[in-house]
C-alpha cells in the first residue's frame, strides 16, 4: 500500500459557536508515532476523537488506508482497527480489571444450539492478565476489582486495554498522567512497540520531553490550527513551546494593531 495509514484534510469542527478546529490536516504512516500537541483547548481531543469515531467532523475528510471514511461510532473505528485511550477516562470502578479490558468485547461460552450463552469470565481473566503480564503492567489479577487499584495502575491498565486491542493505529489522549516514573517508561516503551509491530501511534501530551523522545514527527495545534508540523530530531524544547504559546506566530506577524 502507498501512502499515509491516516490523512486529514481540512477538518473543521465547532461544539455550537466554539470553534474547536479550523482546516486540521496532517498524516500518520504505520510505523509512526506522531505527537499531537497545544495548549489546554487547542482541539487535541476533539482531533483525536473524530479519528477515532467518537465525534463526525463538520468539514474535511478523514482517509484511512486512502479511502474517506466517516465513522458512525467508535465501534466502526475499532472494526477497521482504531483504538483510542481517552483522556482522564479510567476505568469502571464496579467491573474488575478483566472485565474492563474486555468491555463491550466480552467473550461469552457456546450456549445450547451453538448460541451465546453466558460471559466466559475465566478466559478474559486469563486473557486480561495474560495481556497485562506481557506489557509488563503489575496487577494481583484478572478478577481484581478495578476500585482497588491505585490510580497509575488503574491509567496503566487502561493503557493495556488500549494496546491489546490496537491492529492499526492508536490514540492515546494524555496517556502518562497518573503514572510513574517506571509506568511513564513502560508506556513509552509499549509506545515504540506498537511502532515497531507497524501500527500508526497519535500521542497526545503535554509533556515536551515525552514527546520529543518518543515521537517521530510533532503537529502542533494552536487555538484549532496546526501551526507547524516538525520532525522530533530537528526539534527542541523551546521550538515546540514556542509554537504551542503562539509566540513564533505573533512574532512572525509582528505587533498587532
Ligand atoms: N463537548 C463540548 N462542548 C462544547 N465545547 C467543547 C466540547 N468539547 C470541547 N470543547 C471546546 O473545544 C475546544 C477544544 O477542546 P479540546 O478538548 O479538543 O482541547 P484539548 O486540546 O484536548 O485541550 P486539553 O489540553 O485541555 O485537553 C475548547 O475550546 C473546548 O472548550
Ligand atoms: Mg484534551
Amino acid at each position: 500500500m502507498s501512502g499515509p495509514l491516516l490523512r486529514l484534510v481540512d477538518v473543521c469542527k465547532s461544539y455550537g459557536a466554539v470553534q474547536a478546529l479550523w482546516n486540521v490536516s496532517f498524516d500518520v504512516a504505520a510505523g509512526e508515532v506522531v505527537g499531537l500537541v497545544g495548549d489546554n483547548g487547542a482541539g487535541k481531543s476533539t482531533t483525536a476523537k473524530i479519528i477515532a469515531g467518537a465525534l463526525t467532523a463538520d468539514s474535511g475528510s478523514v482517509m484511512f488506508d486512502g479511502e474517506a471514511r466517516r465513522w458512525g461510532s467508535p465501534r466502526e473505528a475499532h472494526g477497521a482497527g482504531i483504538e483510542m485511550l481517552y483522556q482522564d477516562m479510567g476505568l469502571a470502578p464496579e467491573l474488575s480489571v478483566a472485565a474492563n479490558m474486555y468491555l463491550g468485547r466480552e467473550l461469552r461460552l457456546n450456549g445450547p444450539l451453538g448460541r451465546l450463552g453466558i460471559l466466559d469470565r475465566a478466559a478474559m481473566a486469563k486473557g486480561a492478565e495474560g495481556a497485562l503480564r506481557e506489557l509488563h503492567v503489575n496487577v494481583p489479577s484478572g478478577d481484581y476489582p478495578a476500585a482497588d487499584l491505585s490510580g497509575g495502575q488503574r491509567q496503566a491498565v487502561a493503557i493495556g486495554k488500549s494496546f491489546m486491542w490496537t491492529k492499526r493505529l492508536l490514540l492515546l489522549d494524555e496517556p502518562t498522567n497518573h503514572l510513574g516514573t517506571s509506568g511513564t517508561r513502560e508506556a513509552l516503551d509499549l509506545i515504540r512497540r506498537l511502532r515497531d509491530h507497524g501500527a500508526g501511534v497519535v500521542f497526545i501530551s503535554h509533556t515536551i520531553p515525552y514527546v520529543l523522545d518518543v515521537c517521530d514527527r510533532i503537529v502542533v495545534l494552536w487555538q484549532g490550527h496546526v501551526a507547524a508540523v516538525m520532525s522530533s530530531r530537528e526539534a527542541t524544547v523551546e521550538h515546540v513551546v514556542a509554537e504551542i504559546t503562539g509566540s513564533r506566530a505573533a512574532m512572525h506577524s509582528g505587533p498587532r494593531g
